[in-house]
């Protein structure tokens, strides 16, 4: 498989993985359960024949984390222990964190901050031997899961290290309609992740569908 993503069966991972699919890259859809990855990769493609260019798959998290490039895709309470469950499949590799830590209170959506700063930074922490990327974050899951959306949007890249960034980039320009930027080292992601809660607030008042696109770049 060429992308692995961890807790893929999620919105998150779905939408992310049939894009991918679309887009020609074989994605192998982890989960805790493989038989409950098997059924949602079934559900996913079963709308969209002739329309994934590149295989799906559904697989225990372990064997999505054996992948070339993997995502993180658990929500932000499981992420740093699943990811430290698996450390020896992601050593040596890059991981793509793209868990936002987000409560919702009175109408709109709040960050927590992490007591790393973000929540790739503590996924980074727990396992040093990976190489942690963030990006991901502002994607709407429900559009990103319709491939008849025209999804149109910029993806804020950040990591320590260059090839994880490089890396990172490349896989985003896998999906039509997205531009990957390099938004700078890791700690920008307790930023890119606190401002999607700004992000979702927007379009729960405005009740939109609004994906990030920056102008001037
Ligand atoms: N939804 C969006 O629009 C969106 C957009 C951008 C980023 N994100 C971020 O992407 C991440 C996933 O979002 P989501 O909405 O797809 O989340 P989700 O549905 O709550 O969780 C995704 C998958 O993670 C697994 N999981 C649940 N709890 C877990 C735990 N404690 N430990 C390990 N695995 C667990 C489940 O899969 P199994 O039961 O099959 O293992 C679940 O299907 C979040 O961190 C979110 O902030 C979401």
């Amino acid at each position: 498989m060429d992308v692995g993503i961890i807790g893929g069966t999620g919105p998150a991972g779905r939408g992310l993985g049939l894009r991918l699919a679309a887009g020609g890259v074989s994605v192998a859809i982890g989960s805790r359960d493989p038989d409950r990855a098997a059924a949602v990769v079934d559900e996913m493609a079963a709308p969209w024949p002739g329309r994934l260019v590149g295989e799906l798959h559904g697989v225990a998290n372990e064997d999505a984390a054996g992948a070339k490039l993997v995502v993180l895709a658990t929500p932000w309470e499981g992420a740093v222990r699943t990811a430290s469950a698996l450390s020896g499949q992601l050593e040596g590799k890059v991981l793509v964190s793209m868990g936002n830590a987000l409560v919702r209170e009175v109408g709109e959506m709040l960050p927590l901050v992490h007591p790393r700063g973000s929540i790739a930074a503590a996924v980074q922490a727990a396992i040093p031997r990976t190489r942690v990327a963030a990006a991901f974050h502002h994607l709407p899951a429900r559009e990103m899961a319709d491939l008849d959306s025209g999804l149109i949007a910029d993806v804020l890249v950040c990591a320590d290290d260059p090839e994880a960034t490089a890396e990172t980039m490349s896989l985003v320009e896998r999906i039509e309609g997205l531009r990957p930027l390099d938004a700078g080292s890791l700690s920008q992601a307790a930023a890119i992740e606190a401002f999607t809660a700004v992000f979702v607030t927007l379009n729960i008042r405005h009740r939109a569908h609004s994906t990030l696109k920056l102008a001037g770049i």
